[in-house]
């Protein structure tokens, strides 16, 4: 017995020299000492070798040896950092907390997009969407623009180059002709969307923008019900504290036609480089539905009216944030965009 005491005596200074870098390494050593055919094991079998009255105070020798190589093995899982999985990779640590993730915001476009349109769902508008590859008629021909037509020139188009008959949408007039074209009536939606002209990028103008439509056909709308419409919207959008004016102007798919300015609300008016010192500064462009388009589409411009209006979001936004660069909303600066919330 006293041999076989000092082999066990022996095995201890290996087993307390033993390090474990690794999840495997621990695992190693459970085997070697734990294992079915461990050193643990081996020297219980011994127990039959023993004479029997020693054979109680082997028993616990023995008892405490095996305590020590299962406390050394916690011991050395634990420096090892995780368990081993069945794949022999470290099992992850599930009681670890989380890695935060950053919050997102919304980006300033979809927020002033999201609130223009709320707006207008107030007053009974329903959403319309169309393609941003157009083909010429909902893009052009059905708004009174036929080939040739100088309007045509005030929107520098992007053409598909598979067909001359495909563009990159320049506005979203075009999904007007497309609700118009399925003659449900009457017809009271807002359309956003994104549109592409072919412009130089500057901080004023870019190659791709937002715009909102709005269109209403029904019996008896009058110039007053478009006034008051967009008299609301930009009370809504802006606050009160500021004056509003239309200006006749010029479109093919309106007329009359005019154009709505706000008084500038970064110089209160009184002229600024925003307002291009006119102490105005345009909004949208609107007007009556040209008969042209209604008969167009097949409705009877004898019976109904309706009215237009078109916004760019870019120049809203930049209006009510006072941003002056254009190119801020397609950088994808994190430090730009997370400076929007929600709050209107
Ligand atoms: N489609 C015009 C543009 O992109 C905006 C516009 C003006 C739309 C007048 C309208 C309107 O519906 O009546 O510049």
């Amino acid at each position: 017995m006293e041999q076989l005491l000092q082999k066990i005596d022996g095995f201890k200074s290996e087993i307390n020299n033993f390090i474990a870098d690794k999840a495997e390494d621990a695992e190693a050593f459970r085997i070697k000492y734990l294992g079915t055919k461990g050193l643990v094991k081996e020297v219980m079998g011994e127990m039959k070798n023993v004479a029997a009255e020693q054979k109680r105070e082997f028993g616990q020798r023995l008892n405490e040896f095996k305590l020590f190589v299962e406390a050394k093995y916690e011991e050395l899982k634990s420096a090892a950092g995780t368990e081993p999985s069945e794949n022999g990779l470290p099992k992850p640590d599930l009681s670890l907390p989380g890695d935060p993730l950053p919050m997102g915001s919304r980006h300033p476009i979809s927020l002033v997009r999201n609130q223009i349109v709320s707006i207008f769902q107030r007053l009974g508008f329903a959403v319309a969407e169309g393609p941003e590859i157009e083909d010429d008629w909902h893009n052009f021909t059905a708004l009174n623009m036929p080939e040739n037509h100088t309007a045509r020139d005030m929107q520098d188009t992007f053409y598909i180059s598979q067909s001359p008959d495909w563009v990159l949408r320049t506005h979203t007039s075009s999904v007007q002709v497309r609700e118009m074209e399925k003659g449900k009536l009457p017809i009271r939606i807002v359309c956003p969307g994104r549109v592409y002209r072919n412009e130089t990028i500057s901080a004023r103008a870019h190659c791709f923008f937002h715009q909102v439509e709005g269109l209403y056909i029904a019996e008896n709308v009058s110039f007053a019900d478009l006034k008051q419409t967009l008299y609301f919207f930009v009370q809504e959008m802006f606050g009160k504290d500021f004056k509003v004016r239309f200006r006749p102007s010029y479109f093919p798919f309106t007329e009359p036609s005019a154009e709505m300015d706000i008084s500038c609300l970064i110089c209160d008016g009184s002229g600024c480089n925003v307002c291009k010192h006119t102490g105005w500064v345009e909004i949208l462009g609107c007007g009556m539905v040209h008969p042209n388009l209604l008969e167009n589409c097949g409705i009877d411009s004898k019976k109904y009216t309706g009215f237009a209006f078109g916004m760019g979001v870019e120049r809203i936004t930049m209006l009510k944030y006072q941003i002056k660069d254009l190119r801020l909303f397609s950088e994808n600066d994190v430090r730009f965009l997370k400076q929007f919330t929600a709050a209107t």
